[in-house]
């Protein structure tokens, strides 16, 4: 069976269609209607639900979206909703915020936002404008305007009270302790299907030989889709997020070794306290909800030509670490892309990590992300530079991009015309013209191929003039 929270209360569930989400959960069994569908595809932050989990001691609160989340990967969690804000008889302070600053028209996307608020409060201990408006990127509003909303983000915290949450703080973190301390499997079945989430590394790999036909969900941010949109039924769901080796990331002095199943939140910090250029990719990858939930392990694991993550991974080096069974090996992501959708891994394999070497002295890493949105949107071409400049020379480089061919894929032509050469103005257009023998991109919603070849250049031409003495690196809103 599965465990959790609702807001004070354990539920314990054993028979539910694991491919139920936690949106018609809440709206269609329990009836608590408070938390709203927009999109059922996580753009639009209505179902934005709020999940606190105990990690190192405490407990952590963030904000998800409850239309791509499956119920099983509630287990061990403690789930608030809107209608868990309310103190007695009095408004929570962000409910409260929003009446005064007139954050509400319609009110369609107003419980989304007010759950958004609600966790910028518990793990801001003051506002500040940038945090706030990235921590409501991922919650669309038709009719108010934001800057009544942004308003009510910052009054919120006036009334300088505690709440509820802070009062059942230690009796919620020791009922998800004792949860998670239960070796009870954790399972789901209903409908003829099956969630299961093993709690270690060798019995999630057993379980994946077993049921071949079984799709890992970890953060459910893409695979969701195929349900919500698709329309699609999976048969069979296994959880890698509580395998204590898929879920920690470990400095081994060379490398940073990210467990698959370690969201973007919770590793981000590592990630670009060593390459300080991906923040604002990582920033911009989705929105904090999705941020929140999505892994590493799925944004390499669903093999998109356009995932983020693939392109600068390349650039860098970065290898992973396939398993099946006790069968290990160490594949570089380079290699991991075959076709369109298609990866090296054979059936019963998965990630089970991602090693990332530690930036080289000497060299420059820069990674740059082309969309039509700035905030929670998809590229429509990324592009990753690792560069080593010796005597005014390329002694080496790496160049990376994606949603320039069917998979994220290097740009052999590319560095093979800038090794050797001078780094000046003059090898960057043969550079450029050789971007011509790598790519074929197609055209299609997001960019035409001509604009894919075009800001693929302009890309390299950019990494160019920011790497001039005294050029200023200029945070450009790129869109397609
Ligand atoms: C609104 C929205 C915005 C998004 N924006 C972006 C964006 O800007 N950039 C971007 O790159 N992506 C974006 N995504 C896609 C997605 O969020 C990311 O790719 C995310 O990293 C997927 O991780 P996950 O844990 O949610 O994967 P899941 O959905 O759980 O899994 C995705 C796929 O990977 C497989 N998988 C999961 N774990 C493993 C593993 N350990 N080994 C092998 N296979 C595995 C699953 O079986 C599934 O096929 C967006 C998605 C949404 C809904
Ligand atoms: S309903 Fe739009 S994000 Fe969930
Ligand atoms: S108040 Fe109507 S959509 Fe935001």
């Amino acid at each position: 069976m599965i465990r959790f929270l609702l807001n004070s209360v354990e539920q314990l569930i054993e028979d539910l269609d694991p491919n139920t989400t936690v949106l018609d959960y809440l709206r269609l069994h329990l009836r608590r209607t408070g938390t709203k569908e927009g999109c059922a595809s996580g753009d639009c932050g209505a179902c934005t639900v709020v999940l606190a989990e105990a990690r190192e001691d405490q407990l952590r609160y963030s904000a998800i979206n409850a239309c791509i989340t499956p119920i099983g990967n509630l287990h061990g969690k403690q789930l608030i909703t809107v209608e868990d804000l309310k103190q007695g008889a009095v408004l929570h302070p962000v409910q409260q915020a929003m009446v005064d600053c007139h954050g509400s028209q319609c009110g369609f996307c107003t419980p989304g936002f007010v759950m958004s608020m609600f966790a910028y409060r518990k793990t801001h201990a003051a506002p500040d404008r940038e945090s706030l408006l990235e921590a409501l990127g991922g919650n669309l509003c038709r009719c108010t305007g934001y800057r009544p909303i942004v308003d009510a983000g910052m009054q919120m915290y006036e009334a300088d009270t505690g709440d509820s949450f802070d009062a059942s703080a230690d009796a919620v973190l020791n009922t998800l302790k004792s949860i998670d301390s239960n070796t009870d499997e954790v399972f789901l079945s209903g409908n003829h299907k099956s969630y299961f989430a093993p709690r270690s590394l060798a019995h999630l790999a057993s379980a994946l030989l077993e049921n071949p036909e079984a799709r890992l969900v970890a953060g459910a941010t893409d695979l969701a889709l195929e349900m919500t949109q698709g329309l699609e039924e999976i048969d069979t769901l296994l959880y890698p997020g509580l395998v204590p080796e898929l879920q920690t990331v470990r400095d081994t002095g060379t490398a940073l070794e990210i467990g698959a199943a370690v969201t973007y939140s919770q590793f981000s910090s590592q990630l670009c306290a060593e390459y300080p250029e991906m923040a604002e990719l990582i920033e911009r990858l989705g929105s904090l909800q999705i941020r929140n939930q999505g892994t590493l392990g799925g944004n390499i694991g669903n093999a998109s030509p356009i995932g983020d993550m693939a392109p600068a991974l390349i650039a860098i080096g970065a290898d992973l670490v396939l398993r099946r069974g006790d069968a290990v090996r160490v594949v570089a992501v380079e290699d991991y892309f075959v076709s369109y959708l298609v990866t090296v891994l054979q059936v019963g394999e998965f990630i089970e990590r991602i090693i990332v070497p530690k930036a080289r002295a000497g060299e420059i890493f820069k990674v740059y992300k082309v969309s039509k949105r700035w905030e929670d949107d998809i590229s429509a071409v990324c592009g990753a530079f690792r560069l080593r400049v010796v005597d005014g020379k390329v002694a080496g480089v790496a160049i990376a991009f994606g949603g320039m061919a069917e998979i994220p894929k290097r740009a052999h032509h590319c560095e093979q015309a800038m090794l050797g050469q001078a780094w000046a103005e003059s090898s960057i257009t043969p550079a450029m013209a050789a971007l011509a023998q790598d790519f074929t991109p197609i055209s299609d919603f997001r960019a035409s191929a001509d604009y894919r070849m075009q800001v693929a250049g302009n890309l390299l031409q950019r990494l160019f003039l920011e790497t001039q003495p005294g050029a200023a690196t200029v945070r450009v809103r790129l869109y397609a």
